[in-house]
């Protein structure tokens, strides 16, 4: 069993936010953690709120690692001890504030506690490793592991090593991030804004210029990375992206070399952002979040990928996340003209469609669940068997000065011919919208339908959704529908049953 493999002892150095991941993300796969911090109270609350945190995770189908809650917890201990923290660690992660004096503070102690073998990572977002490491015996040992907060969602760790670090210890912390389940890089040598954020303020500083020059607003520079850029670099870097924009990277080069440069020299001096330009951009800020909707607006995101996780169970539908497992199905439903006309979709190849697929799950404004006839399932005990069609909602805009609600568009489709006449899209659509709104804080709806689609039209009428618009040219009608308690009772009671539950295969 998974449980009796204990592992090596990590000790966790500071358990403020940073901490505390790392502690789950280590404790996730078995190492055996210790938290220090320097105030012993702290120490307590951490363990506290850890172990409510991995017993969440767990309830939500979100806990990483390959141990239950409880077994991850028991690997998790606190001290108010740097010594006994150290003792013994073939790895301190060190997480304490972002202060230079501190953290030199802090190194010049652990390098008179620590052995020869014990790798020395700070999770600094800032300064180079040489800063607090250069006087210290054991300073061959310290590394930086930049993490991306929040890590238990975010994998990148940025391993930068000193210019006297052993590789070999790079190379260690390297493996060790992997079988966390973290996605390290390792830079070859030491530079301000490691690798994250020298690209961060290349963005950031070019935005600055374009708001500060009057280009544009500061919401329509984030709807080019939100809508546009961001996009595209969820599941692709820019520079295969390029690579894939022409017949290979030379072939780019050759096309766009004189542009790209002729453009960048137009870009102009590094802004400092400050003054006039600051005031502006923090109050066209706060027209779109308010200072007092911060922590809302910071957990939306995150909540868009908890289907990866869960499965919906109605009386006669289950909808389960889209997993490569289902792509042929799929593929083959979406060879039907038919269905590529009432979904406005074009025919993908079994490739494209599996790009797609893992693309859907990394995107953060699109919700997706397939649809699993439950009789069929019953009998068969075959995913792919049951599988009927899929539903997904779309976030349409986020909340902002006119409009604070979050809006979703939702879409269904029962492709199986055989699954037609048996309301399963009616319950499907249900078990959606009530997810939607429970889940992803969905305010209003929105469903466009083509006005030769009577039973979708139908189907959005009776769930109570009002027409706001039809549009001739391309024969579309839009429905809407705001939530509230009353329709969500109503929407409860004509379903009966709604589950959600984690995933893992279907029971
Ligand atoms: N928060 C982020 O977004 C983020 C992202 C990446 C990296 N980091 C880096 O991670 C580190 C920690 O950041 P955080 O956000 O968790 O900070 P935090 O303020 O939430 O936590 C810091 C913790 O360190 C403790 N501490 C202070 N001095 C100490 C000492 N001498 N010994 C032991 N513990 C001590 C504090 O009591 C506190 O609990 C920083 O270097 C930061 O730059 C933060």
């Amino acid at each position: 069993m998974a449980s009796a493999m204990k592992k090596e002892k990590v000790a966790i150095i500071g358990s403020g936010l940073i901490g505390r991941s790392w502690a789950m993300l280590f404790a996730g796969v078995g190492y055996q953690v210790t938290i220090y911090d320097i105030i012993p109270d702290i120490v307590e609350k951490a363990l506290k709120e850890t172990k409510q945190e991995l017993d969440n995770l767990e309830k939500q189908g979100l806990l990483r690692g390959n141990r239950t809650a409880a077994e991850q917890f028991a690997c998790i201990s606190g001290t108010d001890k740097l010594k006994d923290a150290i003792a013994g660690a073939i790895y301190v992660q060190e997480c304490v504030p972002e202060r230079l004096d501190i953290k030199k503070k802090l190194y010049t102690e652990v390098d008179t506690l620590v052995g020869p073998n014990t790798i020395l990572a700070s999770s600094t977002s800032t300064f180079m490793p040489s800063l607090f490491s250069e006087d210290l015996k054991h300073r061959d040992q310290v590394l930086v592991a930049h993490p991306v907060n929040p890590p238990y969602y975010v994998p990148l760790v940025e391993i930068v090593p000193a210019p006297w670090t052993k590789p070999a210890y790079t190379a260690k912390a390297r493996e060790l991030m992997t079988e966390i389940g973290q996605k390290p890089v390792t830079l070859s040598r030491q530079i301000e804004g490691f690798a994250l954020n020298r690209i961060q303020y290349a963005i950031l500083n070019e935005t600055w210029r374009l708001v500060a020059d009057g280009i544009l607003s500061v919401k329509d520079i984030d709807v080019v990375m939100s809508e546009g850029l961001g996009m595209r670099y969820a599941f692709l870097g820019p520079l295969e992206t390029a690579h894939l924009n022409a017949e290979g990277m030379l072939n780019y080069c050759d096309r766009y070399c004189n542009t790209i440069y002729a453009v960048s020299q137009t870009m102009g001096p590094t802004p400092r952002m400050e003054g006039k330009v600051a005031e502006q951009v923090a109050k066209e800020l706060e027209e779109m979040v308010p200072i007092d909707k911060l922590p809302e607006r910071r957990a939306w995101p995150h909540t868009m990928r908890l289907n990866e996780h869960l499965q919906i169970k109605g009386n006669h539908v289950i909808l389960v996340p889209y997993e490569k497992q289902h792509v042929e199905k799929y593929h083959q439903w979406m060879q039907s003209e038919e269905l590529q006309e009432l979904t406005a979709s074009e025919p993908l190849s079994l490739e494209e469609e599996y790009r797609m697929q893992s693309s859907w799950r990394e995107d953060n404004d699109k919700c997706t669940f397939l649809i699993l006839d439950a009789d069929r399932y019953a009998e068969t005990n075959d995913e792919i068997d049951a599988l009927v069609g899929d539903t997904n909602i779309f976030i349409k805009s986020t909340p902002d000065e006119e409009d604070r609600t979050v809006v979703g568009e939702i879409e269904i489709m029962i492709a199986e011919p055989s699954a037609r006449q048996r309301r399963l899209g009616w319950e499907a659509t249900i078990l959606m919208l009530l997810f939607g709104a429970e889940h992803l804080h969905i305010a209003r709806y929105v469903a466009i339908t083509k006005d030769t689609n009577e039973k979708a039209m139908r189907m959005f009428g009776r769930l109570q959704f009002h027409e706001t618009n039809r549009t001739a040219v391309f024969r579309e009608v839009t429905f809407e529908r705001t939530v509230d308690e009353a329709w969500i009772a109503w929407l409860k009671a004509a379903t009966g049953t709604y589950d959600v539950v984690p995933y893992g295969a279907v029971q």
